[in-house]
């Protein structure tokens, strides 16, 4: 009995603490950013920032975004429900034009109501506004130029601090969505050479005042599996680095804007990226090379777990019930997420026997219609190809990249086994892919005619089913659904 009384008290007094002091959360998202960081054992890559951010986090090593597309994993990272189902199925500038539903509850809608300040600076690239709301915004939907919001780091620090006047008096919620490191230069040619490569052209040397350009040498960088080792790619890549490394000094400042706010104590700190990098399998692919995201949980004073890795297979849907729950909104904010909250993962690790994630990607550009539903375990992904008759559409910036067109180029040639896949398979997909993620990580043995797997093709393809229904998706018994499932028939 007495012990139970303790625990009771002592939860009271952590819900207490919790609710009268001032709790914060800065959200910090790298566009397109990979693992080419050095907590994730990227020994070339200069990110001292981020790495000391890691220190005092807990480190993800199994963060998938729940699709692979800019705008539609934002909207799945704020309204913490998926593509299919908040309405943001492909990207939602220009002629694109993709928007969440208005019945959608987001984040921002809840924390506003809780009089919680919130803010974002850089690329939003999700709407519409009155669903997605911030009090406090510079982005490129308020007409600013996403390059100085979302790339000048001089230009985010200042108005972190500009933020943080009103901020400091108020709960806040901030959220930088930098630019870097996503391709600029090769789609943007107007940008002139602020842009070039990835952004790391000659102008911008010396005219952002708290830059310092690293520059990388191509035959130093690490060449991950899915890419080539070819110069091109290797030019490509050090030009990503030198704007990472931008992308992490922006880290610093902004970090340091809330030290000496003396804010960050109650801060809690959250580094990802919306999807994987601008490279053949990376973004818009389901594949992990594509999913698989950095993601880094700080909260500085309460966090047991610092500088310490979890496997937990987790999605970037936990994150908003996450933020709700440190912000101690969980209960009363009347939504339920299909996601868990990760605050536990702070103190504790969890067992996590039947953990599952899931996938739901549709378009990306308006002409890239390729709808894909996918699940993953700890040791299986199956992904299904809804439209597999059609070839896997290549985005423009992608297409138009020095390592794409290598590839392109070296194919032509007829040259094989430069590249760990054929671009023809890569274009052409089958209905299903089944992967053993264990003994084929790079995801190329596709196992759903291996008689031995029958038992978990089924069983997943059970899971991915009722998740779709769960989830109301309006591609359930599209196009092939109506086929394989009687209950197609009656819908
Ligand atoms: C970056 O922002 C700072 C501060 O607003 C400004 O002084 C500088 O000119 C900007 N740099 C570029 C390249 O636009
Ligand atoms: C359906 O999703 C809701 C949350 O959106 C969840 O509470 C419920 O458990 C799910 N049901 C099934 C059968 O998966
Ligand atoms: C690819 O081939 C085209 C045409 O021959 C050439 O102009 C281009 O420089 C090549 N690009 C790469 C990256 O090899």
């Amino acid at each position: 009995m007495g012990r139970f009384m303790s625990y009771w008290v002592v939860i009271y007094v952590i819900g207490l603490a919790r609710s009268s002091l001032a709790v914060n959360v800065l959200f910090l998202l790298a566009d397109d950013g990979g693992f080419e960081l050095g907590v994730y054992r990227n020994r070339i890559v200069q990110t001292p920032n981020i790495d000391a951010l890691a220190k005092n986090s807990l480190i993800f090593n199994q963060a998938h975004t729940s699709v692979s597309s800019c705008s539609p994993s934002r909207a799945a990272l704020l309204s913490g429900i998926p593509s299919h189902q908040n309405g943001m199925y492909g990207l939602h500038h220009g002629v694109h034009h993709f928007s969440s539903l208005d019945s959608v509850t987001t984040l921002t809608s809840i924390l506003s109501k809780n009089q919680i300040y919130t803010g974002i600076i850089g690329k939003k690239h999700v709407g519409p506004e009155n669903v997605y709301p911030f009090d406090f915004a510079h982005t490129e939907q308020t007409h600013e130029s996403i390059l100085q919001v979302g790339r000048n780091i001089t230009n985010i620090k200042l108005l972190t601090r500009e933020f943080l006047k009103e901020a400091r008096k108020k709960q806040f919620f901030l959220y930088i969505g930098f630019h870097d490191p996503h391709r600029c230069g090769h789609t943007h040619p107007e940008y002139g050479s602020f842009c070039e490569k990835f952004g790391d052209g000659d102008e911008g040397h010396g005219v952002i005042p708290d830059w310092t350009p690293v520059v990388y040498r191509p035959e130093d960088v690490f060449v991950p599996y899915f890419i080539q080792d070819t110069q091109a790619a290797r030019e490509d890549i050090a030009a990503q680095y030198t704007t990472i490394s931008r992308l992490d000094a922006g880290v610093g400042l902004v970090l340091e804007e809330l030290r000496v706010t003396d804010v960050l104590k109650n801060t809690l700190i959250i580094y990802t990226s919306d999807n994987g990098i601008p490279f053949a399998a990376g973004r818009t692919n389901l594949y992990d090379s594509g999913s698989a995201v950095p993601l880094l949980i700080a909260s500085p004073e309460t966090s047991a777990r610092k500088y310490e890795v979890t496997n937990y297979l987790t999605s970037l849907v936990d994150l908003v019930p996450t933020i709700i729950d440190w912000y101690g909104l969980l209960d009363s904010c009347g939504v339920k997420f299909p996601g868990n909250s990760l605050l536990p993962l702070l103190q504790k690790e969890k067992p996590q026997s039947k953990a599952k994630i899931f996938y739901s990607h549709n378009l990306h550009e308006v002409t890239m219609y390729y709808p894909m539903r996918a699940i993953r375990t700890k040791r299986y992904k199956l992904i299904h190809n809804l439209n597999f008759n059609s070839p896997f559409p290549i985005d423009q910036d992608l297409y138009v990249s020095p390592s794409f067109q290598d590839l392109l180029n070296r194919t032509k040639q007829g040259q094989t086994k430069f590249w760990y896949r054929s671009l023809k398979h890569y274009a052409h997909r089958p209905e299903w892919e089944l992967f053993d993620m264990k003994h084929d990580p790079e995801e190329v043995d596709n196992l759903v005619f291996t008689p031995k797997y029958k038992d978990i093709l089924q069983g997943l393809k059970t899971d991915l089913w009722l998740w779709q229904k769960n989830s109301s998706d309006p591609w359930l018994c599209s196009p092939n659904g109506i086929l394989e499932h009687d209950e197609c028939m009656s819908l």
